[in-house]
């Protein structure tokens, strides 16, 4: 590795929030801010079961996963028009850019949508919009993944799949969220051997609770190119050495860990663990108006909660570059504008 200069931990934060960087674990749903939930409900006249913003954002207390998805699939009630999931991923593509995201990989739940009589294209034409008019706009490449709700049956992932392949072309991969327990990778093996077929990306959330083996079982079933969280890795050394040795990426999402109480607090927290193992390491907003921050925000906090410094730094933003599903010549480029960020910092300054 070319030399890193070494940073003063007062100088860090600004380090990590101007270094370029991708984010791959993001759920566009989970990006839906208590005002923007207000106002909507407002347009759409859905009445809500809290008084004003506030009141909303006071609930945000979480004991685990469900108790999160619980308040995540209601509030995403007030989302009816493609012009309303425009406005829901334009404001996240707008975070992004400034926090300088230069690509987002963008998870969306239509059943969540498709369940309350929303079409299917009403939710990918808006997001894809939205997705657009970033690249044009701010040169952000922003590209979707479809996610199956994993409470729900393989029939009902098989009927979103069939609704899904007219925009085909409006989505690179697909990826396997809501309640992990219970719910191992097996139920999907057969939808997830289709997507396959058809040429898309596949990923799945797997040990953010749920055990090692779902991690195995995402890998081995479900033929997952990456792992969602995967922190519960830490509890099977000879999966460690696995994924350290095929290089599987983890799209890790440190503040979502302490909401969702998988660690108790952010020192607690066992990226560093992993990242010394030699995985594959990203760090990721997961639901960033739920868990109280965005994807640099996440890196800040991490980053002062962990002593980490300006290398791990540099590998996990390179990390967020590999771990893409761009072409190998984006990546490079990318890699490349990485390099010189941070040969363009001096130890002094
Ligand atoms: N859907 C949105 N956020 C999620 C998470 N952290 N785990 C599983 N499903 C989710
Ligand atoms: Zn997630």
């Amino acid at each position: 590795m070319f030399k890193i200069p070494h940073i003063a931990p007062k100088r860090l934060p600004g380090v990590l929030r101007r270094m370029p960087k991708a984010e791959l674990h993001i759920h566009i749903e989970g990006s839906l801010e208590p005002e923007l939930i207000f106002r909507l409900a407002e347009r759409n006249q859905v009445k809500l079961p809290y008084a004003s913003v506030e009141a909303l954002r006071a609930a945000y207390q979480f004991s685990d996963l469900q108790s999160f998805l619980d308040l995540y699939y209601a509030g995403a009630s007030v989302l009816l028009h493609e012009q309303d999931f425009f406005d829901l991923a334009w404001a996240y593509l707008e975070k992004a850019a400034a926090d300088n995201v230069v690509h987002a990989e963008i998870f969306f739940d239509p059943q969540t949508h498709t369940a309350r009589g929303v079409p299917f294209e009403t939710v990918i034409k808006g997001l894809h919009h939205a997705c657009q008019r970033a690249h044009q706009e701010f040169g952000l490449s922003a590209k979707l993944i479809l996610c199956f709700l994993r409470h729900l049956s393989e029939e009902d992932a098989f009927a979103t799949l069939e609704a899904a392949l007219p925009f085909r072309h409006h989505f690179i991969g697909v990826g396997l969220d809501s309640s992990e327990l219970g719910h191992p990778p097996a139920k999907f093996e057969r939808v997830f051997a289709r997507c396959r077929e058809l040429g898309l990306h596949v990923v799945a959330h797997a040990g953010e609770e749920g055990p090692p083996e779902y991690i195995r079982d995402a890998l081995d079933l479900l033929q997952a190119e990456r792992i969602d969280h995967g922190v519960q890795a830490v509890r099977d050394p000879a999966l460690m050495q696995r994924l350290a040795e095929q290089r599987v990426p983890l799209t890790v999402c440190p503040l979502s860990n302490i909401k969702l109480r998988v660690f108790p607090t952010l020192a607690q927290h066992n990226l560093k663990s992993l990242l010394d193992a030699g995985l594959c390491v990203t760090v990721n907003s997961d639901d960033p108006a739920y868990f109280g921050g965005y994807v640099n925000d996440n890196y800040v906090e991490l980053f002062a909660a962990l002593d980490l410094d300006a290398r791990q730094a540099y590998q996990l933003a390179f990390n967020s570059f590999e771990a893409s599903f761009a072409d190998v010549a984006t990546k490079r480029a990318w890699e490349h504008g990485l390099k010189i960020f941070f040969e363009g910092l001096r130890e002094h300054d």
